[in-house]
């Protein structure tokens, strides 16, 4: 059974989907069968990263399934090559939250769709909007790991606390537990004057709400806009760049802290 990770935060640009996208191609690279979800519909998002089309049923439509089956959640799977597979955000995602907010269980529609295809990969990785409307909250719900991503600054550090605080009520109200909450300092700028303090903030803050901070920091590199904009991981596109280097550290350590290492 897939492992389900969540990536969130709910500041925006802290590059999350960076490092989904970088979870993907390194762990599709290990050898591990990945399935990314793309909830976010914003564009520049994961979707068009990897080359998917929108145009197919993709995260709205799977959300909105009254009886997700096997068949129908397969449906909205494409092959994203180096990135392993992806439920891409379609054009419906934009209008599902009041439909999902009106539903029964609103919190568990992700899981139950997930469960339909969970046998088919080691990993399933949830991209989340920078927001903790239902369909993060789904995400969330549905996580045996949730990673957080934090850049070097002030609100995307206050974005860790606020979905630190969401993760406690999802555990109380749907008694679900979760693995790990990893926090990943990622597009992380070492001569920003405010860095270190931040790093030290967040260390405290992991260690105060038993999370932790997950191996070191990744650094800021133009490789990693580049990359995308080619549609390329950086293994391919970078392979010596410090990006890639540190990412592959961060899934090293992700594997290491859940035991498959
Ligand atoms: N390590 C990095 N170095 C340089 N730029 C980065 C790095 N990580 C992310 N970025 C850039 O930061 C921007 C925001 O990243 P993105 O992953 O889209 O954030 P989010 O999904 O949280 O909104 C993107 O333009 C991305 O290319
Ligand atoms: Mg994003």
């Amino acid at each position: 059974m897939a492992r389900i990770v969540a990536f969130s935060n709910q500041k925006g640009g802290v590059a999350k989907s960076t490092t989904v996208e970088a979870f993907a191609a390194e762990l599709t690279a290990r050898g591990f069968r990945v399935l990314m979800v793309d909830m976010d519909a914003q564009p520049g998002n994961l979707s068009l990263h990897v080359g998917a089309d929108k145009e197919r049923r993709g995260s709205g439509d799977m959300l909105l399934q009254a009886k997700p089956t096997e068949e129908n959640v397969s449906d909205c799977i494409q092959d994203a090559g180096d990135f392993g597979d992806i439920v891409a955000a379609d054009e419906r995602l934009d209008t599902v939250d009041d439909r999902l907010n009106s539903r029964v269980g609103r919190e568990r529609i992700l899981d139950r769709a997930l469960a339909a295809i969970q046998g088919r990969y080691d990993f399933i990785l949830v991209d989340t909007p920078p927001s903790l409307q239902v369909r993060t909250l789904n995400a969330l719900a549905a996580a045996d790991d949730v990673i957080i991503p934090t850049r070097a600054d002030l609100s995307s550090v206050a974005g860790v606390s606020s979905v630190l605080d969401v993760l406690d009520d999802i555990m109380t109200v749907t008694s679900h537990d979760i693995d790990l909450v990893g926090i990943a300092l990622a597009d992380w700028d070492p001569r920003l004057s405010l860095a270190k303090e931040l790093g030290a903030v967040v260390e405290r803050l992991a260690e105060d709400r038993g999370a932790r901070v997950l191996g070191r920091p990744v650094r800021h590199a133009t490789a990693a806009a580049q990359a995308q904009r080619h549609g390329e991981p950086l293994r391919v596109f970078a392979p010596s760049s410090t990006v890639h280097e540190d990412y592959r550290e961060l899934v090293s350590a992700y594997l290491a802290e859940i035991g498959l290492q």
